[in-house]
Formats: C-alpha cells, sequence, structure tokens
C-alpha cells in the first residue's frame, strides 16, 4: 500500500505516493524521471547512484525513502543555477572527465560536496574522498583533473 510521502528535491517540495520501504534511487528515476543517478551495483559499492542529502554523499541504492522524508535531497539535476551548469560540471566538460558517462553524475555529485568541504582539495584529498567511487571506464585522472579545475575557477571567480 503506497504512502505520501512530502520530500525536498532540489529546493522544491515534491510529493509522491510510494511505499516507504521503496529504494530513493527507485523513486528518482522512475516515478520522478530524475535520471542523472544512475543504478550500478545496487550495493551502496560504486557510487554511480550518488545523491547529495543535507550535503552529504549518499547512496541512493540503499537509502529507504522513508528515511529522507523531511531531508533536502539534491541531484545532478539541482546543481545548475539560473540555467548555468555548476563549475565542476563544466571542467567535466572542459576535462573529457567521461567516456561511457555511466559513472559521471555520481562523480560530480560527490566532487561538488568535496569541493563544499575543502574548496583547494589537494591530489591525495581528491584520491582520498572519490575513493568510493568507481569508474569501470578508468578515467579518474581526468576526473582528478576536472576536480583541480573547477577549485582553481572558483578561486579565480571569487579574485
Ligand atoms: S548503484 Fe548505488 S552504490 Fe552502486
Ligand atoms: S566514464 Fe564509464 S564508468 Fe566512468
Amino acid at each position: 500500500m503506497p504512502n505520501v510521502q512530502e520530500l525536498r528535491i532540489n529546493g522544491k517540495a515534491v510529493r509522491v505516493e510510494a511505499d516507504r520501504e521503496r529504494s530513493l534511487l527507485g523513486v528518482l528515476r522512475d516515478d520522478l524521471g530524475l535520471s542523472g543517478a544512475k543504478y550500478g551495483c545496487g550495493e551502496g559499492r560504486c557510487g554511480a547512484c550518488t545523491v547529495l542529502i543535507d550535503g552529504t554523499p549518499t547512496r541512493s541504492c540503499i537509502t529507504k525513502l522513508g528515511a529522507v522524508a523531511s531531508r533536502e535531497i539534491t541531484t545532478i539535476e539541482g546543481l545548475e543555477v539560473d540555467g548555468k551548469l555548476h563549475p565542476l560540471q563544466e571542467a567535466f566538460l572542459d576535462a573529457g572527465a567521461m567516456q561511457c558517462g555511466y559513472c559521471t553524475c555520481g562523480m560530480i555529485v560527490t566532487g561538488v560536496a568535496l569541493l563544499r568541504e575543502k574548496p583547494q582539495p589537494t591530489r591525495e584529498e581528491i584520491v582520498e574522498y572519490m575513493d568510493g567511487n568507481i569508474c569501470r571506464c578508468g578515467t579518474y585522472p581526468r576526473i582528478i583533473a576536472a576536480i583541480r579545475r573547477a577549485a582553481q575557477a572558483v578561486k579565480e571567480a571569487r579574485r
């Protein structure tokens, strides 16, 4: 029997009729058409499904809908502001930090959280923070370059 859930997604109140036990990823993709987060392993091990819950990178495949009712959920679709991509989205494009793109949304969402915590991360800090996100195409060097590029772009924009 579906329950009505009031969610906050990308700054907006959203009402869904869904069982509290369903995965957040399934509801985002199948009920709400937010298909940026991907189903990879389904076990919390690859990061393809990552979204931010109250700013913290969270595996939506293993997060139950009932656990996020009053929390702020941010998906890749919510990073763009007034038609402008987030600097990290721009940097991924500029650095060509993707091949098949399956991991990309999870990488970017996780990278955004990193840059909020550490605006100028070292290479080692990037590697450590991004460690749980898997890219089967092996684009790690370009992903690291994109994060460093975004950090630099934000720094220069503040001058
Ligand atoms: S699909 Fe969620 S961590 Fe792999
Ligand atoms: S670009 Fe293919 S899995 Fe990362």
